[in-house]
């Protein structure tokens, strides 16, 4: 019937119904542009020092938020000659019109701009929470039940100067300390922001529409050569198929803990690791069991040993005492979990190492395998699970999360490929879905997530696990050389079950 249907529209109507429709298929899906068909992009860009702020902006960069938005507009050929201020790209019959200018991209402290506020104006970090809003509604696309703004391309900067004074613990500020840890820091400065490049996205005469975001860490350097790099390249043929984003993401001397994904977010409210309003993808926010992703991935190259490749990491936020969060950051908690397909990522979680385990596994059927039961547990199902910093009721022996690295205290729950999952759609073998094993994937996220492990305080009620962000790509992790990943994703769809 979904078929059939795209069929007739596509000989009857303009392009905006076919995507519609096409996607729609008679599925319900929780973002605004299902299976990224729609021609008239939405994108954005936001780049986190360690603990998701922005610290200081990099010189003549702006504030590290940028966003590609346009519309097509069907003009017969010749016809608009008048000069305009977001400057049309013709083919034959269309042409795109930008929504967000290079003087949008390039906004930074201590310019405003409609809706900003005084006290963000000199402030780096409310000042990219702003400009993001801003983004947003020059971005925003009317829809039901809520207008959504863009896709998120998210890079961060492992880089942790703990004399910058820059990162609380646990959401509580601390002053700067010489630390013991091994956090990388070459010294100062090595919380920088990235120089950001941008193609605007333009339509070829064969009917091919590209774009890119790209750039480094490295604007001091001149040994290009081995500097960091990351780039972002959307390209897609006009009226048909998907989106593809093809990703490359390299590491360097200075810069060995790096990440970048893809993120559909929550379109207003806390997004996954960010304790502020944000804009992106998700018009209904996708509540575990009932939701499944679909996406199509291919990694032409891993990224080394410490690659850890989330063949998706959902992101949320809620208090030990399940109540959801506040932006109180002492008690509030984000919750991440992440498939990690790197063949070379191993089980921390073993017989011998229970405290990286979570407390217990739960089957299918809903039995609970406590970690201590060694001929039951699935060791190496899970690569790592630390809790909550801030949690009061523990069960021994366990690892805390880092501490430092999000706004507030933060549980990942790690896993990798094995049988377990089978029941879900997620990769059963080390080497599912990694280099040379492309695939399109149908992960059922809702019914896994609604059968893992969080902390939660004794005889609370359970949290609701509404998921604000979810996201596909690589956190490259304290490398000693320099390692290049580059992957590409399209077809992403989260489809309310
Ligand atoms: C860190 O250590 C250095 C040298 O040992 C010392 O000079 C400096 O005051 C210390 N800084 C802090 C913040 O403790
Ligand atoms: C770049 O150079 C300036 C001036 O020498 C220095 O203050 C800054 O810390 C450097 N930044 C990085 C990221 O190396
Ligand atoms: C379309 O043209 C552009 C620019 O010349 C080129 O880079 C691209 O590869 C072409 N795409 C196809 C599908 O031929
Ligand atoms: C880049 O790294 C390679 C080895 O990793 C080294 O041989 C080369 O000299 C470096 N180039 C520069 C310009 O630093
Ligand atoms: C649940 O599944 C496990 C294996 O996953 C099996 O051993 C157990 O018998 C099942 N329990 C019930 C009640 O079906
Ligand atoms: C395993 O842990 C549970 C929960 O802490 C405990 O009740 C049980 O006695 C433990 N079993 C073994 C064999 O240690």
């Amino acid at each position: 019937m979904g078929k059939l249907m795209c069929v007739l529209l596509l000989l009857l109507s303009n392009l905006f119904v076919i995507t519609a429709s096409c996607a729609a298929n008679g599925e319900a899906s929780a973002i605004g542009d299902p299976g990224m068909r729609r021609d008239g992009l939405r994108v954005a860009f936001e780049a986190w020092n360690f603990c998701n702020g922005v610290g200081q902006e990099a010189p003549a960069m702006g504030s590290p938020r940028a966003a590609d938005c346009f519309h097509l507009s069907s003009k017969p050929k010749h016809s608009n000659t008048r000069k305009h201020k977001h400057k049309p790209h013709h083919t034959d019959t269309n042409s795109l019109v930008h929504k967000v200018t290079k003087a949008d991209n390039k906004l930074g402290v201590g310019k405003p701009f409609p809706g900003l506020s005084p006290k963000a104006l000199n402030n780096p970090d409310l000042y990219a929470v702003e400009k993001e809003l801003y983004l947003g509604s020059l971005c925003q696309v009317s829809d039901t039940p809520e207008p959504w703004q863009f896709w998120m391309l998210m890079l961060k900067n492992g880089n942790y100067d703990s004399k910058s004074g820059l990162c609380p613990r646990n959401g509580k500020k601390v002053l700067p300390f010489n630390s013991s840890n091994n956090f990388p820091c070459f010294g100062n400065g090595c919380m920088n922001q990235p120089i950001l490049y941008h193609q605007h996205t333009t339509l070829h005469k064969n009917g091919t529409l590209r774009g890119s975001f790209s750039g480094t860490y490295e604007f001091n350097s001149s040994t290009a050569q081995n500097s960091s790099y990351y780039e972002v390249v959307w390209e897609k043929q006009i009226a048909t198929g998907s989106w593809v984003f093809s990703h490359k993401l390299r590491t360097s001397k200075n810069y060995p803990w790096l990440m970048l994904y893809l993120r559909a977010d929550a379109t207003k409210g806390y997004s996954g690791g960010y304790p502020y309003d944000t804009r992106g993808m998700l018009k209904t926010l996708p509540e575990s069991p009932n939701f499944k992703v679909r996406l199509s991935l291919d990694i032409k190259q891993g990224g080394g040993p410490k690659s850890q490749f989330y063949l998706i990491d959902i992101g949320s936020c809620w208090k030990n005492n399940g109540a959801p969060c506040d932006g109180d950051l002492l008690t509030d908690v984000t919750r991440y979990s992440e498939m990690i397909i790197n063949p070379e990522t191993p089980a921390w979680c073993s017989p011998t190492s229970i405290r990286n385990c979570p407390p217990f596994h739960i089957t299918p059927n809903n039995t609970k395998i406590h970690r201590n039961d060694t001929i039951n547990f699935p060791y190496g199902a899970y690569h790592y699970y630390c809790a909550p910093g801030n949690a009061q009721h523990l069960q021994e022996p366990y690892s805390s999360c880092d501490p430092y690295s999000n706004p507030q205290a933060q549980e990942l729950v790690q896993l990798l490929p094995h049988p377990v999952w089978a029941e879900y759609g997620y990769p059963t073998k080390q080497g599912e879905g990694w280099v040379g094993d492309g695939r399109t994937w149908e992960l059922d996220v809702g019914g896994l997530s609604s059968r893992l492990y969080f902390y939660q305080d004794p005889g609370t009620t359970p949290a609701r696990r509404i998921w604000t962000s979810l996201d596909v790509g690589t956190e490259i992790f304290v490398t000693d050389k320099a390692e290049l990943a580059e992957w590409t994703l399209s077809n992403f769809d989260v489809i309310l079950t």
